[in-house]
């Protein structure tokens, strides 16, 4: 358990927050853990209807620890590591899953609304995968969703250069269903999520399930999760990590290109 996921239960609708603002809820192993069995407990849950999934403070999340990325690039970290789960439990996931997004979502914070089935941006949201700046690849299954979403083109952009996509244009591109003012981002994302249980759960989850396979989403998974291991190995990870905790750059023309 940690203090930095939140769970709370009303009306069919269970809340899972994200709570470390002081780190811009970059998440943590233990994070992942306990997000991992919420959504997991859910599916059993008749009481829960429709997960949503939002984060505490200004932003949604900064994405992974970056600081836990290094411990596990250079064996610094053992036991257990939780993202996997976290990350086949969103897949497996037959309750709809509602997002509310204010400010960054970084790497998994934007992934992870692949698997959402409703996002509510604040006007304020920035969304980015800067996996290639920590010179490593795209996860969750995102190297396939977010081309078949967003297009080639508009994907290869977000991953290779990692810049932030704005509110606009994410809704314009299809990533999220509405675009609304910050202080009405809790309000309009529960009224959704509350809408959604109101409906029928078993035509929902089989809708849910026709138009998503988590068959084929934990393939690619599997995939990029064995190339995400072995870039975290490399020299170009080695000089992100040490340039994002020296706060300075990265100097990747030092390294030669392979
Ligand atoms: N991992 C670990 N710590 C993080 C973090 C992350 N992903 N993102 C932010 N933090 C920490 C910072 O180190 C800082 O800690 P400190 O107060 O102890 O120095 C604190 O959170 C506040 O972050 P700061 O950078 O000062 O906030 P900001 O508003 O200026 O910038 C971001 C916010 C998200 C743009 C910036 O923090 C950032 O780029 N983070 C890294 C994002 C990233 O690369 N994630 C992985 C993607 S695959």
């Amino acid at each position: 358990m940690t203090e930095h996921i939140k769970i709370e239960k009303s009306d069919g609708v269970l809340t899972l927050t994200m709570a470390r603002p002081d780190k811009k809820n970059a998440l943590t192993n233990a994070m992942y853990g306990a997000l991992a069995d919420a959504i997991q407990a859910a599916e059993t849950d008749s009481s829960v209807r429709v997960l949503l999934i939002r984060g505490e403070g200004d932003m949604f999340t900064a994405g992974n620890d970056v600081g836990e990325f290094a411990a596990i690039a250079t064996g610094a970290v053992q036991g257990e590591r939780h993202v996997g789960r976290f990350l086949q439990s969103l897949a497996h996931s037959s309750r709809p899953l509602v997002a509310a997004v204010q400010g960054r979502a970084v790497g998994i914070g934007t992934t992870m609304l692949l698997h959402c089935d409703l996002v509510v941006l604040a006007e304020n949201a920035l969304l980015s995968t800067p996996f290639v700046n920590l010179a490593l690849v795209p996860e969750a299954s995102s190297s396939i969703l977010m081309p078949l979403r967003i297009g080639y083109a508009r994907a290869f952009e977000m991953f290779a250069l990692g810049e932030p996509v704005d509110a606009k244009s994410a809704f314009t591109w299809g990533l999220a269903n509405r675009v609304v003012p910050l202080d009405k981002l809790d309000a309009e994302a529960r009224a959704f999520a509350s809408r959604l249980a109101k409906q029928p759960a078993g035509a929902v989850s089989t809708t849910k399930r026709l138009m998503r396979n988590p068959e084929v989403l934990m393939a690619q998974i599997k995939v990029e999760s064995e190339q995400f291991a072995a870039r975290l190995k490399t020299a170009e990870a080695r000089e992100a990590f040490v340039a994002f905790a020296e706060r300075r750059p990265p100097d990747f023309l030092k390294l030669a290109a392979s």
